[in-house]
């Protein structure tokens, strides 16, 4: 009983939105209303960005870029919210898919002047694979921006998913007056101020009253009234199932520099979005209510002090209840862990747990032990699915500077390349290697954290392929092509083949010629869009 009452209290959600639209700033307005920080705006935005999230590598520093996913967890009313926070910056988009395998849902923000923009539409394909439902924060409305109307067009368009505006702007930039929330009749009126909450929203029992002119002015009461009729005649009350199948997407609009409209957001997020889901591994769905605890790594991270080799393992609980020191079953390994230090992430300080139920995310001390996707369970032989890896799109063979290093630079590529950093293939015989990314700066990391952390230096020369396709089919026609394309055969790091095409064309003819095997651009075929 206590189990699913904790489970119904849970919200573990992701916020994501192309960088610069506000989800930093949205995250610290969410943390201050969870009371998890005390002030905001007397923080300042980029120390916020430093201290708030766990991006705690140098090179993240150097250049202010949220690099690392985090976990920030408050309790609001009855609830534990559990944000899962997500690099922004595109080379590390991999990292916010895997990310996104841990939520049950999402909020996405989208900036009123630039509308729906490139990694907006990427991240929501992710969401759209996995039906994650998804509540939009169309931000930044004290900045003149793109017609309302015309934005609701743009998210439907180009996002491929019905919308249902639950509030909606009165005017925008210098003349932004406030929200109507339409869902509960009531006014929320505008006052910038980047460090107060923002005020008690204003019932109206009756939008055609007087009392609406004298608040924000006839003409604006006018333009109103026929907003809010235009918009319940056109669109159908929120339809909750619809939005929990990731079908239909409720929109706030607000400020987030200026607490505005995030209560309102918060509230209808803990009321509607969805407690911790079932989740489907190679054997059998998951629900979160079993009895016996199971749950999966989807990210892995460097301990914040370099001179201790160990990482840490974040893992989301997926049913039963995870205790301290019981041994678990690391089904990949076959192999019994218990851990004596788990921790959360509750208000942003780390403390040690006894327990944790479906949703939440804790952190584990891991040797070497993880590799991202790895399940643990109390006995039972199953393996979380839905982390795949996608093909990156830069790839580098690693040449060893000094050789009497070769020991650490194995070690530290091994270690980066489990932590998700970026792909690793080996090339058989003569074992060369490869890696690869979906950006510069996955490198660049790479680079730097092996000259820091592990003492190894190394050059990394650009290779001209295109794409690494996974291979599934006739198993005599694959061997048959490893064969004749040898050079263009690796090993990942699992031990699967993958062709590494060099080029659109070489991998169009590939599999034109080829009908008896299929070219999967991810490793996880049934969840991926690929090819
Ligand atoms: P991100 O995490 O999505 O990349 O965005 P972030 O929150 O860092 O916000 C990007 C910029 O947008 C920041 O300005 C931030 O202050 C600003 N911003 C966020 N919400 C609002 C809003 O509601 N209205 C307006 N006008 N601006 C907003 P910056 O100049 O890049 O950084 P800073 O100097 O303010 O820290």
């Amino acid at each position: 009983m206590e189990q699913r009452k904790e489970i119904a209290k849970r919200r573990t959600f992701g916020i994501i939105s192309h960088p610069d639209a506000g989800k930093t700033t949205l995250t610290e307005k969410l943390l201050l209303f969870g009371g998890a920080i005390q002030s905001a705006g007397a923080v300042k935005n980029n120390k916020i960005k430093k201290t708030a999230t766990s991006d705690f590598m140098e090179i993240e520093k150097q250049r202010g870029i949220s690099v690392a996913t985090s976990v920030l967890a408050f309790n609001y009313g009855d609830h534990i919210v559990n944000i899962l926070d997500t690099p922004g910056h595109k080379d590390f988009a991999e990292d916010t898919y895997r990310t996104l395998t841990a939520v049950d849902s999402v909020i996405l923000v989208i900036d009123c002047v630039k509308g729906v923009e490139e990694q907006t539409r990427k991240l929501m394909q992710v969401c759209r694979l996995r039906n994650t439902p998804v509540i939009i924060f169309i931000n930044k409305m004290d900045r003149d921006g793109k017609d309302p109307y015309d934005l609701l067009d743009e998210l439907e368009e180009e996002l491929k998913i019905s919308v249902r505006p639950l509030s909606w702007p009165i005017n925008m930039g210098k003349k932004f007056k406030g929200v109507y929330l339409l869902h509960n009749d009531s006014l929320n009126l505008f006052e910038a101020n980047k460090t107060k909450l923002s005020k008690e929203v204003v019932k109206v029992d009756d939008i055609n009253d007087s009392s609406l002119d004298e608040m924000i002015g006839e003409q604006d009461a006018e333009k109103l009234r026929e907003d809010v009729e235009l918009i319940n005649g056109v669109y159908e009350p929120l339809d909750r199932e619809m939005y929990k199948e990731g079908l239909l997407a409720p929109v706030f609009f607000g400020s987030a520099i200026n607490n505005f409209g995030v209560k309102e957001l918060l509230d209808t997020f803990v009321e509607i979005a969805p407690e911790p889901q079932p989740r489907q591994t190679d054997k059998r769905p998951v629900d979160p209510f079993e009895s016996k605890f199971t749950g999966f790594v989807f990210k892995i991270h460097a301990n914040l002090d370099p001179n201790h080799r160990d990482r840490i393992a974040f893992l989301r609980v997926c049913s039963g209840t995870f205790e301290r020191n019981t041994f678990y079953n690391h089904t990949r390994l076959g192999k019994k862990l218990r851990f004596n230090n788990p921790y959360n992430f509750l208000a942003q300080s780390k403390s040690v747990i006894d327990e944790a139920f479906p949703g939440d995310v804790i952190g584990l001390y891991d040797t070497g032990n993880f590799k991202i996707g790895d399940t643990l369970t109390e006995g039972e032989e199953l393996q979380y699915k839905g982390i795949p890896s996608f093909s990156p799109e830069i790839f580098k063979e690693v040449i060893n500077k000094d050789p009497m290093k070769s020991k650490q630079l194995e070690k530290g590529i091994e270690q980066l390349t489990d932590e998700g950093v970026a792909q690793l293939y080996r090339q058989e015989p003569g074992n060369r290697k490869y890696i690869g990314a979906v950006g510069e700066l996955q490198f660049e990391v790479i680079k730097y954290r092996l000259e820091h952390e592990y003492n190894a230096s190394v050059d990394l020369v650009p290779m001209s392929f295109h794409k690494a396709c996974w291979m599934t089919g006739d198993e005599a026609k694959i061997d048959e092509f490893c064969k004749y394309r040898a050079q263009e055969i690796v090993l990942d790091k699992d031990g699967n083949r993958v062709y590494l095409a060099q080029t659109a064309f070489t991998l169009q003819m590939a599999r034109q010629n080829n009908p008896d095997i299929t070219f999967h651009e991810t490793s996880e075929f049934k969840v991926g869009s690929d090819q």
